[in-house]
């Protein structure tokens, strides 16, 4: 199956569950990308430089507007009913509904009068491993939303909406990597992310990774990785002390770095943040040049994520220390914000053929779950599905 036909099979069972669930047909039907970040981990609230892939896994959603009260009517695949947001009384559930309310509380929040909307969603993004499901519904959503009501969506200026619901609404403090990268994704391109300010540049990139979840829990991510953003704070007010005219940490030097004055954690999680954007660079001019991926870059990436940032765990370095002596493989790393989700391998392509046999029973074996792989290469972010 191409990209095209696996992302028209997701619009497709979102139009069923539509005509199931509201009669008839959606005016639009929308779809947005997951993302796997090839490098630069936890750089994009930092103000740096990172490199993600959309990628072949969508979530679709089906519009139309509905006459009457301003409430969405919607209903996902994955669970049962059709659930009520009501739009005059937007509140957090911690659920998946926090997602669209979350965009709709941003339009609302705008001044946009969004009137009763019926929704259907579908998606083959597995969710909780990592692979921002998350940013793809509320980018799907919001795009679909925007066009449905005849009102700009422009890509950034929407995944910079849709991370501010994220930010605001759900709570998460995180950077716009990933909603950027559902809405911005380009085919055969990697897309080299500036976030301070934001500034894209499409890289080629033709290769496919091999994604291994780790399908470990991961419910300590959204506390640590609350905590990681102040240590970077705290890092950064250290170096503004010694060297007032930085913005960012991810501007600084790795001398003003160990020169600042600051204890050994957020000293270390600004060693991060400050080699990683180095390695992002040397990875960009390597692919532009027509290499392929170095993956002594990736395994230098994921010993800094290890050692320096503290968000590995037992089961992604198991995965990354069994694939690197593998013939054919370059590299490996973790990839998205770490504490479980998803690890990367870069290679040849038979070498990852090959592993999505063998590491399977190997990580079974060795850990005790069942992991999930998928290869995966560079597709669209958001579009509209025919
Ligand atoms: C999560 C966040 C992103 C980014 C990554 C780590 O996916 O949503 O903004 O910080 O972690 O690189």
């Amino acid at each position: 199956m191409t990209a095209r036909e696996a992302g028209r099979a997701v619009a497709e069972d979102a139009r069923r569950f539509f005509a199931k669930s509201f009669g008839g047909d959606p005016t639009l039907v929308v779809s947005a990308a997951g993302r796997v970040n090839l490098i630069g981990e936890h750089v994009d609230y930092n103000g740096g430089i990172a490199l993600p892939i959309a990628i072949q896994r969508r979530t679709a959603v089906a519009v139309r507007v509905r006459d009457g009260a301003r409430v969405t009517h919607i209903n996902s695949g994955g669970t049962g009913g059709v659930l009520r947001i009501d739009h005059g009384k937007l509140a957090r559930r911690r659920k998946w509904t926090d997602y669209p309310s979350g965009v709709l509380d941003q339009l609302v929040g705008v001044g946009i009068n969004v009137p009763g909307l019926d929704v259907a969603v579908a998606s083959d993004i597995p969710s909780g491993s990592g692979l921002s499901s998350s940013a793809a519904l509320e980018v799907a959503f919001d795009f679909a939303v925007r066009s449905a009501l005849g009102l700009d969506a422009e890509p950034v200026a929407l995944a910079l909406e849709c991370q501010r619901a994220e930010r605001q609404f759900v709570g998460v403090p995180c950077g716009a990597m990933d909603q950027l990268s559902a809405a911005c994704g380009e085919q055969g391109h990697a897309m080299l992310m500036q976030f301070a300010p934001v500034q894209m540049t499409p890289v080629p990139f033709a290769e496919r990774v091999l994604v291994v979840d780790t399908a470990t829990p991961r419910s300590l991510r959204a506390s640590a990785y609350s905590e990681r953003v102040a240590e970077c704070q705290t890092a950064l007010a250290a170096i503004q002390r010694l060297a007032p005219e930085t913005a960012t940490l991810a501007s600084a030097s790795l001398e003003q770095v160990e020169a600042a004055e600051m204890p050994d954690v957020p000293r270390r999680r600004a060693r991060h943040v400050v080699s990683e954007c180095q390695r992002v660079r040397r990875v960009a001019e390597a692919l532009a040049s027509g290499a392929g991926f170095p993956g002594a870059e990736a395994n230098a990436s994921h010993a800094s994520l290890r050692d320096d940032y503290d968000c590995s765990t037992p089961e992604l370095d198991w995965i990354v220390e069994h694939v690197r002596p593998v013939r054919g493989i370059a590299g490996a790393r973790l990839t998205g914000a770490g504490w479980g989700g998803c690890a990367i391998v870069f290679g040849e392509a038979s070498a990852l053929e090959a592993l999505t046999e063998s590491l399977p029973p190997a990580y079974e074996r060795a850990i005790g779950r069942a992991p999930r792989t998928w290869l995966v290469g560079a597709d669209d972010g958001v579009r509209i599905e025919a």
